[in-house]
């Protein structure tokens, strides 16, 4: 990415890792690569707005000097303190100590943890609908605690009513010189910002939701975020969605199956199953725990209103990787869904009961049907046809 204007005076500078960087977080598989965003104000008074990651330090920083145009830099505002952002910091300071940094108390606290308090001491600090102003443009604040830090927030400016909303409205994938959501959203942009949503911020959708409260008071026209595509053509769409992920409510109704088989025999009845619900009419996704990062499956959760989790048995257990998967559920806060089961093993099957009261420890979250035992390669056919009717009549209801 170069520098790419987004408005009169508003520049994207930020750059896109492609392939550096084989999982965002240290967690997360990102084939498509991702993009840090940053963007820069060209006003009476200079501003660029957030860092970069080390991964693309040097793209950024040529980015921030060609925007500059050789003017000194005014402010650093910093919305967000995440070393994917903020790991260019300690180099803007020394590059521009001229500059000053702009965050608020609790930014201002946490940064003196990464660089020197020195560094800190002439913050700018700035609270709940405090202003900036550059010029004709002027920033207004506003604090979004853990959306995605405690430190996080997002200023406004009410110039070109532009949202700079740091991760919020984020998603994966790395980004060219197109920058804009000007083509429709297809079924792969729209799971690249769901499956950010869902594992980044997913957690916390109370405070998203308070977000969203704040920003139905702004009159927006284009939202710039920290990762993914300046969005000005989907604004509607994406605040829709962000409704229903923060609510924990689905996108549609449908089948998210998954399973986790050692030989293949719990394979072959969750495919039996996808394929049953297919044929009734519902919409389903089939995936294998053992070949599908987890990230993906916490995105199918967010997306569809049922889940149909078929586990062997492990170690008188779920098998770990369902495990992890069913555990990370309860850790992003995820509610408000229906699970149905399928349990297997050879002998003293127990992951139907296990993975069951995992399932009830989510709030508001349902079962559907009876689990089904498959024992070795022997099952209850008339059970298993039961269970699918019931799935299928409760996708339907
Ligand atoms: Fe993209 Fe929470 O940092």
């Amino acid at each position: 990415m170069s520098v790419v204007k987004v408005t009169e005076d508003v520049y994207a500078i930020g750059a896109s890792d492609r392939d550096g960087k084989k999982l965002f977080e240290r967690l997360f598989p990102i084939p498509e690569g991702v993009a840090y965003n940053s963007y820069f104000i060209s006003d009476e008074k200079t501003a660029v707005l957030d860092g970069a990651a080390s991964e693309v330090e040097d793209d950024y920083f040529v980015n921030l000097k060609t925007a500059l145009g050789g003017r000194p830099l005014d402010y650093i505002v910093l919305n967000h303190l995440e070393p994917d952002h903020g790991a260019a910091i300690g180099r803007l300071i020394k590059t521009y100590p001229e500059a000053r940094l702009v965050g608020n108390p609790k930014t201002k606290t946490i940064l003196s943890s990464y660089v020197c308090d020195d560094a800190v001491s002439d913050m700018l600090v700035v609270c709940e609908g405090e202003e900036l102003k550059l010029g004709k443009h002027t920033l207004k604040f506003i604090m979004t605690p853990m959306v995605h830090w405690p430190e996080s927030m997002m200023c406004y400016d009410e110039s070109d009513k532009i949202l700079f909303s740091q991760d919020a409205f984020g998603a994966f994938g790395a980004e060219g010189d197109e920058i804009f959501d000007d083509k429709d959203f297809d079924d792969e942009r729209l799971e690249k910002m769901r499956r950010y949503y869902a594992n980044i911020v997913g957690k916390y959708g109370a405070q998203v939701s308070a977000v969203l409260k704040k920003a139905a008071g702004l009159d927006i026209k284009t939202i710039c975020p920290v990762h993914g595509l300046v969005i000005r053509k989907h604004i509607g769409e994406v605040l829709r969605l962000y409704t229903l992920w923060s609510g924990y409510l689905p996108e549609e109704k449908g089948v998210l199956v998954v399973y986790a088989s050692m030989y293949g025999h719990t394979a072959a009845l969750a495919k039996e199953a996808y394929e049953k619900l297919k044929e009734t009419g519902v919409n389903a996704v089939l995936f294998d725990v053992s070949e599908t990062d987890t990230s993906y499956l916490v995105s199918g959760v967010f997306r569809f209103s049922n889940v149909l989790a078929a586990s062997v048995t492990y170690n008188a257990g779920i098998y770990p990787k369902m495990e992890y998967f069913l555990n990370d559920l309860k850790a992003l806060n995820v509610q408000n869904r229906a699970f149905s089961f399928v349990e297997s093993g050879s002998w003293a099957i127990s992951s139907g009961k296990l993975m069951r009261e995992k399932a009830e420890s989510l709030k508001n979250c349902r079962i559907v049907g009876d689990t089904v035992t498959l024992k070795a390669a022997s099952y209850d056919k008339a059970a298993f046809d039961k269970l699918i009717a019931d799935i299928a009549a409760d996708v339907k209801a």
